[in-house]
């Protein structure tokens, strides 16, 4: 069959390695993809939302699947545009219809729908401009730190947990009145503080049944020690050494069994990826939030311990079959070490060309913010690669990974060495 990747990162390089695998694979195209996706895959120059573009892609290409890598064009409602379309709506799309996509779209939807259906999560209010004078008061409730989330997507950027009260009075205000994150702070969820550790859980549905993929823990900030700015990811592990057998029991019984069955109650259609950022309370796991998608960089560590043909799972997915499949595991570990463009999160430079990547033997280098030029493959964007690598512990895998960033190079190149630190 012909598949196609919607995305450019990390995330979407790893789906292409995978797909490329498979002999059920025909012709693969990314769009509008990397470097790394351009050496696998035929690579098409347009955007992730630009569903009309993408419309006339598929059918020139005789597309018989897409997998929807980002977030953005689900909640834009991508998976509905090809439904309501009669030449494409045949077309498998891997990624939840728009009223499903919400659960990552607004944060207040996915509090509702945890409430709903009973599963463990922080307490919360939420509120507007109208009600900016409530949500001081709920605030006065609360004990520190303060946990503030704008409602819909921004850019990462929308969650701000602050320790002192008048700081978190003044940050609502912000969002609320003076529209911080535009639209997206049109509402905020105020959150009960959860102290613990995070994980996340990844989980396949075809709507009726789930599949759990093997759990990883990535780090956000952009410093050691877990330090300074949010960023997409620096890096990943999987397996999560602390999630026990009993700790993953947990997980599905108290939270994935209840969120697919949501789903079906709340007439919420839904073939994809469920990926479930969790927060370890002490022996008892917590929702954070949910994403419709894959995580990046967790897909670079969690894929390649994936031993099934993707495009059997994606099938199935499709096809409502995903009973049928047992998903098989790599036993080893498998780390990801993101490099990143120096003065990422904030400004950098790009264009900046990459060497050494031919050098590596005992790592996979996935792509993200990289784009061949002239020949060469240069920087594009602030994560600019992660190096994976397998190990029969994390550490070995951990060390695989940082003797292969040892023979690659870029001006300004940073990333974290303590990855795997707090395990
Ligand atoms: P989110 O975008 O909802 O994943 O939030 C971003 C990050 O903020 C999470 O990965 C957590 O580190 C932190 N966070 C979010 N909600 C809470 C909470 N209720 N308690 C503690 N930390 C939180
Ligand atoms: N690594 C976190 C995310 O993909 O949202």
């Amino acid at each position: 069959m012909n598949i196609l990747i919607l995305g450019s990162g990390g995330r979407e390089h790893t789906f292409a390695w995978k797909i490329a695998k498979s002999s059920k694979c025909e012709k693969l195209y990314v769009a509008p993809g990397n470097s790394g996706t351009a050496a696998i895959a035929t690579n098409i120059n347009i955007g992730v939302n630009d569903f009309e573009a993408i419309k006339i892609v598929v059918l020139e290409n005789a597309i018989d699947l897409v997998v929807v890598g980002p977030e953005d064009p689900l909640v834009n409602g991508i998976h509905d545009f090809f439904l309501a379309d009669a030449s494409i709506k045949h077309i498998a799309i891997i990624g939840p219809q728009k009223a499903a996509a919400a659960l990552e779209g607004s944060k207040e939807f996915a509090k509702e729908f945890l409430y709903r259906h009973s599963i463990p999560t922080a307490a919360y209010e939420s509120f507007t401009k109208e009600t900016v004078e409530q949500g001081y008061a709920f605030l006065e409730t609360l004990n520190a730190p303060y946990v503030l989330k704008a409602d819909g997507l921004a850019a990462g950027k929308g969650v701000v947990i602050l320790n002192d009260i008048a700081e978190a009075k003044a940050e609502l205000k912000s969002m609320l009145v003076d529209a911080k994150f535009g639209n997206a702070s049109t509402k905020v969820v105020i959150e009960e503080f959860l102290d613990g550790i995070e994980l996340s859980c990844f989980v396949l549905t075809d709507g009726e049944n789930y599949k759990i993929l093997p759990t990883a823990k990535d780090y956000k900030r952009i410093g050691e020690g877990d330090t300074g700015l949010n960023t997409g990811g620096m890096g990943a592990v999987s397996p999560v050494p602390f999630a026990t057998e009993a700790f993953l029991e947990k997980i599905e019984t108290r939270i994935v069994k209840p969120t697919v069955e949501g789903l079906k109650k709340d007439n919420l259609p839904y073939v994809g990826f469920i990926f479930i950022g969790l927060i370890k309370v002490g022996d008892d796991p917590k929702v954070i939030e949910y994403n419709v998608r894959m995580g990046d960089p967790e897909t670079e560590v969690v894929f390649p311990r994936l031993k099934n043909d993707l495009v059997e799972v994606l099938q199935a997915m499709a096809n409502g079959t995903l009973n049928k499949i047992d998903i098989e595991i790599d036993q080893r570990a498998a780390t990801t070490i993101m490099l990143v463009s120096g003065g990422y999160p904030e400004a950098y430079e790009k264009g900046k060309e990459i060497t050494g990547i031919e050098a590596i033997e005992n790592s996979i280098p996935f792509h993200a913010g990289a784009q061949l030029k002239d020949g060469k493959v240069v920087t594009s964007g602030g994560r600019v690669i992660a190096i994976t690598s397998y190990g029969d512990t994390y550490q070995e895998a951990i060390k695989k990974s940082y003797q292969s960033i040892d023979k690659l190079n870029f001006d300004k190149m940073y990333y974290r060495k303590d990855i795997g630190f707090d395990l």
